[in-house]
């Protein structure tokens, strides 16, 4: 652990907490959760699942039912998967990650990361006893087709993509998820793809799963689950798909160590993946409205440039132009305004000009917090 850093915006949740006790207001675009309540035919089958004795341990591999629910969202899309074979639910896609890393990664190895990142992987990475190499992209998360190919040695077992991303809202379009496929195949290592903002795509596109691009899962462990989607960020409900050999080795890990997802939430799983979808898409028209509100809100701010991003619930709006590092712009803005945000160093040393915005908050909140940042910044002029 003395490998480990300690978390990036800590500090902040600090400052935000007492500014809170002395009754201060607080906008709280550093949160990575959706603000809507879990949708109530969700709800409802979990508590009947808690009434009809779903309330012990079950397989370490997932509910029957559940895991069956997986493979007809995966079928719907044109993706065939064996339930009782390519795929584990976990609590949480962030458990299918660290148990991934531990199955596919050896103490030693070197992991690519594709950058902007979740800070997350990277402490996974190192906790499993490898070492994470940032490859950089572009601000929208386009891949840079060199930049990825020369970070491709020999020592290289595994690279981490996230399509939607977070922090940028970008998408990898199928022709990127192909060629980090190849170059997988010819390089021989394992893709982690994390595509749990799958849902939460704007303007009519869709995602491309690496399920599409490698279905025999020989190259690739996809990891999603229901936090984002469908609201659901406390049930802890993940899953991940790989090859057998891969995710027998991931239940062997469950086994060990977490038992099983909880029962009752995998129940509830069931209904989000089966049940009325409706409430997803008012989510994702809301989201998309407030993507529109934040761009703009930005884009009206002389010195900062913000791109529109096509997915996830995020904004990366860089700040560069006014010299400071993210830190201290973040500091600075939250003692000074009220308004919380994710310093863009957190997401890759080469980020520190950007500031991630969440904009899973109301169009009010979203409004009056970016007419204080600019406030704020003709200050700094
Ligand atoms: C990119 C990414 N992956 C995974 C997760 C974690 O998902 P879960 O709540 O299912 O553990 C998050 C949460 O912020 C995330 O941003």
């Amino acid at each position: 652990m003395a490998n480990i850093p300690p978390s990036g915006t800590l500090k902040m949740f600090e400052i935000a907490s007492k500014l809170e006790a002395e009754g201060k207001k607080v906008y709280h675009f550093e949160v990575g959760q959706p603000d809507f309540p879990t949708p109530p035919n969700i709800i409802k089958s979990g508590i009947d699942a808690l009434n009809d004795g779903f309330t012990k341990y079950v397989s370490s591999r997932g509910v029957p039912a559940l895991l069956d629910a997986i493979e007809g969202f995966y079928g719907r899309r044109g993706i065939s998967i064996d339930g009782r074979k390519n795929l584990i639910v976990t609590p949480g896609a962030k458990m299918a990650l660290f148990q991934g890393f531990l199955s596919a990664i050896d103490i030693g190895d070197d992991v690519l990361v594709l950058s902007p990142a979740w800070p997350t992987y990277r402490v996974m990475i190192r906790t499993a006893g490898a070492k994470p190499v940032d490859v950089p992209t572009s601000v929208v998360y386009e891949l840079d087709e060199e930049a990825l190919k020369s970070a491709a040695t020999k020592t290289v077992s595994a690279l981490v993509i996230n399509s939607p991303n977070n922090p940028t809202g970008g998408v990898l379009q199928e022709s990127q998820m192909r060629l980090i496929y190849d170059l997988a195949v010819d390089h021989d290592f394992a893709i982690f793809s994390d595509e749990i903002y799958e849902a939460l795509v704007y303007d009519g596109l869709s995602q491309t799963s690496m399920l599409e691009v490698d279905p025999s899962m020989e190259q690739s462990i996809v990891i999603s689950g229901f936090s984002k989607t469908y609201s659901m960020t406390g049930w802890r409900l993940g899953f991940a798909v790989g090859n057998e050999e891969v995710i027998e080795n991931m239940v062997r890990i469950q086994q060990n160590t977490t038992s099983c997802a909880p029962s009752f939430a995998q129940m509830a799983g069931v209904e989000a993946l089966c049940g009325d979808q409706s409430s997803i898409k008012s989510m994702v028209d809301s989201y998309s409205q407030r993507r529109d509100k934040m761009v703009a809100g930005f884009r009206d701010m002389p010195e900062v440039t913000c791109e529109i991003p096509l997915g996830a619930f995020y904004c990366f709006p860089d700040f560069s132009k006014y010299g400071l590092s993210s830190n201290t712009l973040a500091e600075l803005l939250l003692i000074k305004t009220g308004v919380t945000t994710a310093p863009g160093k957190v997401f890759g040393d080469m980020w520190d000009g950007h500031l991630r915005f969440s904009y899973a908050s109301s169009l009010s909140v979203i409004e009056e917090g970016l007419a204080k940042v600019k406030e704020f910044l003709e200050t700094l002029d």
